[in-house]
């Protein structure tokens, strides 16, 4: 069975309104004939409701970088998968390394918003993925299958199949020292046997796994020509529309 690619932008932290705009009206044309991918930005909370307006009409997809797992309440400058939909984002990232590490998110934490996102019908993009020191201490399988086993804790098997995992090793994010494809081989395949193990085969034929760390325009070919990768989830080359779109027509 043969799963869409999926190329993803997340701008972390960048840009502003008119940035926005003029990005993806620069990239629209460049995409145009583009049928058998999907194509996602998920821009920071504010630029959301100007990208969804700059793309009406195309099959551009729009996500959230972050959210929290409550519905409503008193939990000042957070962001509910509710409010997401209201402004038409599809999918949200969780679990990103820069979450988890420069803001303190724990596993738990990671498990209660990937649930509460499929709830609310966003698609979570779970991100998981070993430090330096760990893959150095040889410990990059046990880093992995402990977030998957801890991140997808009580989710129900039809929502894993229609999720998106990405392995981002955490020394390779925005460093410029992308992992080797055999890396990033070696660990989706361990990530889709995970799944396989834990939510059936038809979970682990469905779900899509991408590979995310210094994923550029020069080297996303041979990412994708491995087996088992279904595309990129992509920070520094996607900012500008030049880029992301060879990234896109790879
Ligand atoms: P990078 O970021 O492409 O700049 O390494 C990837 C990511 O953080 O998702």
């Amino acid at each position: 069975m043969s799963r869409r690619p999926l190329i993803a932008a997340n701008w972390k932290m960048h840009k502003v309104t008119a940035e926005a705009k003029a990005f993806v009206t620069a990239l629209l044309p460049k995409i145009a004939e583009v049928r058998d991918r999907d194509v996602l930005v998920c821009p920071p909370f504010p630029l959301i409701a100007s990208v969804d307006d700059a793309r009406k009409g195309s099959k551009l997809s729009i996500g959230a970088q972050n959210m929290y797992f409550e519905e409503k309440g008193a939990f000042t400058g957070e962001v509910s998968a509710t409010m997401l939909k209201d402004l038409h984002c599809e999918f949200v990232i969780l679990g990103h390394s820069e979450r988890r590490w420069v803001f303190g998110e724990g596993d738990e934490l990671i498990n209660k918003k990937t649930i509460a996102a499929i709830n609310a019908g966003l698609i979570p993009i779970l991100c998981v993925g070993e430090k330096l020191d760990e893959r150095e201490k040889n410990m990059t399988e046990q880093v992995v299958l402990n977030q998957l086993d801890k991140n997808l804790k009580s989710v129900p098997e039809h929502a894993v199949a229609s999720m998106i995992i990405a392995y981002e090793p955490v020394w390779a994010i925005g460093t410029g020292r992308n992992a080797s494809t055999k890396d990033a081989k070696d660990a989706i395949t361990l990530i889709r046997e995970f799944i396989h193990s834990r939510f059936g085969a038809t979970s682990a034929e469905k779900v899509r796994i991408l590979y995310g760390g210094s994923v550029k325009p020069e080297n996303m070919k041979q990412y994708m020509d491995q087996e088992g990768i279904d595309g990129a989830l992509v920070g520094g080359a996607s900012l500008d529309p030049e880029s992301f779109a060879k990234l896109i027509l790879y």
